[in-house]
């Protein structure tokens, strides 16, 4: 990639960029659709130092807010970390000591693009301070590196909707591409948390329990539902982006993951809920319906169905978000 460190700071400068929570797959875009949510987002602080020897770096990540206290700080095993050491080696910027402050808001292990929003907020944020000029394409394949840490391997849905806000269409071959589409305004998205626990690298484990293949008819199915969303998306038809997302494929095997699944869809749609599915890897749920005053009858009923099977949950009443923002560069 030609890549070389022409930088030259000499001492101590930040960056702070904010990156939106995001859901992904709307149930039949599996690893393809992800849509940005201005529920929450994380802000990521990045601190360079300029020190004397080129050598090793010193990458230190502290992290504050919801739940914290789970994720890891060894570079290694942070989505953040990932993409700094990956960033650090291909643009030789050893001459530098690195904090990675996180300011978590979106609970991670959830669903709601937790790990994508502080791995995209660390990309842009390296590319920022050392104006890299890192290309949209290529600086989210960085950010992927982080999905790695969650995931176990890289996937681009969270990634792409946190980044560019919207809802974003994620071509994989021969070569990555992303396609975005304005979401209708009065889209409204309804995301419910269940307060369980979750197993570590969750996304991971929920990608285990997917079929390794699919028979041509489901496949059938899925497509012509997700070429519905993005018809929908197209001609700004809420009714038309919910009556595609129906999902035969991914639904049924992860569902079993989710305490009340059923009951909640089924609750949610009589509510008033256009369409209901998983969020991401769940174990989030989200319901999509086109306007915000309907918004709190569903979310209601999320936390009556839950509260009637004695698990907790949270709910955000939200839209598409747009991207990540810089806060401050200095
Ligand atoms: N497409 C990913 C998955 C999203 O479903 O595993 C994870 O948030």
């Amino acid at each position: 990639m030609g890549k070389s460190n022409n930088t030259n700071k000499t001492e101590y400068q930040e960056c702070v960029i904010s990156a939106p929570s995001s859901t992904a797959n709307l149930g039949p875009g599996y690893d393809v659709f992800g849509l940005g949510l201005d529920a929450l987002e994380d802000i990521v602080r990045l601190k360079i130092m300029e020190k004397p020897e080129d050598n090793l770096n010193n990458i230190k990540i502290k992290i504050k807010g919801e739940g914290s206290k789970s994720i890891p700080t060894d570079p290694d095993h942070n989505s953040s970390g990932k993409v700094a050491k990956r960033i650090i080696a291909d643009y030789n910027l050893h001459k530098y000591d690195f904090i990675i402050e996180i300011e978590k808001n979106i609970p991670p292990g959830y669903g709601m693009g937790s790990s994508a929003a502080s791995a995209v907020a660390t990309a842009v944020a390296f590319n920022n301070i050392f104006k890299l000029e890192i290309n949209d394409i290529e600086l989210l394949n960085y950010a992927a590196e982080g999905e790695i840490a969650s995931a176990g391997v890289k996937h681009y849905d969270n990634i792409a909707g946190s980044f560019f806000g919207d809802f974003v269409i994620v071509r994989r071959f021969p070569k990555i591409e992303f396609i975005k589409i304005k979401p209708p305004k009065d889209l409204t998205l309804v995301v419910c948390v269940p307060l369980i626990e979750v197993p570590k690298m969750k996304t991971e484990v929920a990608r285990k329990v997917l079929p390794k293949e699919v028979p041509l008819k489901k496949m059938v199915q899925n497509l012509s539902n997700a070429c519905t969303i993005v018809a929908g998306f197209f001609n700004n038809d809420i009714q038309m982006i919910c009556n595609g997302i129906d999902d035969c494929i991914i639904e049924p095997a992860r569902q079993k993951l989710i305490p009340g699944f059923e009951q909640l869809k089924e609750s949610s749609l009589q509510a008033g809920a256009l369409a209901f599915a998983i969020s991401g890897a769940g174990p989030s749920t989200i319901a999509f319906l086109n306007s915000k005053k309907k918004g709190s009858r569903v979310s209601n009923t999320m936390k009556e169905t839950y509260g009637k099977l004695n698990i907790g949950c949270k709910t955000f009443i939200c839209n598409p978000s747009n991207g990540a923002k810089t806060i401050s560069i200095k």
